[in-house]
């Protein structure tokens, strides 16, 4: 009877033994960054915020990007450059505390269905949402890149928000740094919601703005960074106090280098840009820069990407580079691996950034990791 109780007691200790085991190596990869593979969201659905960057406010995380939805089709005004499209459907927006697990915020701008010629209209290009807060007037400020179906428009819009999740009220587009700053134009002709084909007179003037990010420095003060000039060169472009409006102050950087999909962030009293070459949706290989200012001058470190897959970037396009919360050295490339074939199966790419004594900066492919690796 003993021998059976010892036995009893003996069966179920190591049931607990194994138990605890497959639940911690369950944990473990439910802890983990996995590169290219479907990302769930705390629903079960794959994450879809795609050109993305995030917002860390308070001791959360908020991730927003294009919602890619719905069939890829290749229009015609596109198909000699390969530009395949879905629909515009809008910005979507997921909270997280641990980078890890991500909350379905909802789609904080949603297009435009009705209105033709309203900026957000579904037939319109919406990429690279990057949101910044204003401590000076409490909102939440949304940039992205908006176009026209043949990218032909170039153009930044703008949206706020009292709330990091939105919604997101859709204020204006401009070309930055027109010389004629849209504030000052009367109202029925700023480039709104309800403008109608033929575009307006001053649809096409200022600078071009497609791939884009933005940057708060430590005293507040906004940069909003875009490929202008035919995607030839980049211009970092300060923002007015309320982060609304370009002042008109800007300097252009990389000229002629052809510079897509910048990444901007700093580190140690240094500034650090990652760029893609310009491509269309396919991969190529990614650059990276320093600079003791923000608006330069710069220095080219080359590629950032080191091993196997380096040179297109792991099969991937820059989006943002994170600083993670608490931590001394961790940021985390933030990448896209479009799939032009059918966009909504676009993956993540994240991986940690490494700096060597030089500072300078590189990145390992890594099937999995995790947070617990940066310091
Ligand atoms: C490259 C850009 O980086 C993307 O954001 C997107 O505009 C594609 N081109 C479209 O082909």
């Amino acid at each position: 009877m003993i021998l059976r109780n010892r036995l009893i007691i003996f069966l179920a200790l190591l049931s607990k033994l194994a138990f605890s085991l497959v639940a911690s190596s369950l944990k473990n990869d439910d802890n983990s960054f996995a590169p290219g593979e479907i990302w769930l969201d705390t629903d079960g659905i794959a994450i879809n915020a795609h050109g993305g960057g995030i917002l860390i406010h308070g001791d959360t995380y908020y991730w927003y990007g294009e919602i890619k939805k719905g069939n890829t089709y290749m229009p015609e005004c596109n198909a000699e450059w390969g530009g395949s499209r879905v629909d515009v459907t809008g910005i979507g927006c997921y909270s997280s505390k641990d980078l890890i697990h991500w909350k379905n915020e909802g789609n904080v701008l949603p297009a435009e269905t009705i209105i033709h010629g309203h900026d957000l209209h579904t037939s319109k290009v919406l990429e690279r949402p990057k949101v910044i807060f204003n401590q000076k007037t409490g909102k939440f400020v949304m940039w992205m890149h908006l176009d026209s179906m043949d990218y032909k428009a170039a153009r930044s819009a703008v949206a706020v928000s009292d709330s990091p999740t939105g919604p997101f009220q859709y204020l204006h587009s401009v070309r930055p740094n027109t010389g004629v700053w849209p504030e000052n134009l009367p109202e029925n002709e700023r480039h709104f919601d309800n403008r109608e084909e033929p575009l307006k007179r001053d649809f096409y003037v200022g600078q071009m703005a497609r791939d884009m990010t933005l940057f708060v420095e430590e005293d507040g003060s906004a940069y909003h960074i875009y490929s202008s000039e035919e995607n030839k060169t980049l211009h970092i472009s300060k923002l007015s106090d309320d982060y609304l409006w370009p002042v008109g102050e800007y300097t252009r950087a990389f000229v002629g280098r052809s510079m897509e999909a910048p990444a901007i962030f700093k580190r140690n009293g240094k500034y650090y840009l990652i760029a893609s070459g310009c491509t269309g949706w396919d991969p190529n290989e990614a650059r990276s820069a320093v600079a003791d200012s923000l608006t330069g001058p710069w220095k080219e470190l080359g590629n950032p990407c080191v091993g196997e897959g380096k040179e297109l970037t792991f099969r991937s396009q820059s989006t943002f580079v994170l600083k993670v919360n608490g931590k001394k050295e961790a940021y985390i490339f933030m990448a896209d691996r479009w799939n032009k074939n059918d966009l909504e199966d676009s993956r993540y790419v994240w991986l940690p950034i490494e700096f060597d004594s030089a500072d300078i900066p590189s990145i390992k492919w890594k099937d999995r990791w995790n947070l617990d690796e940066l310091e």
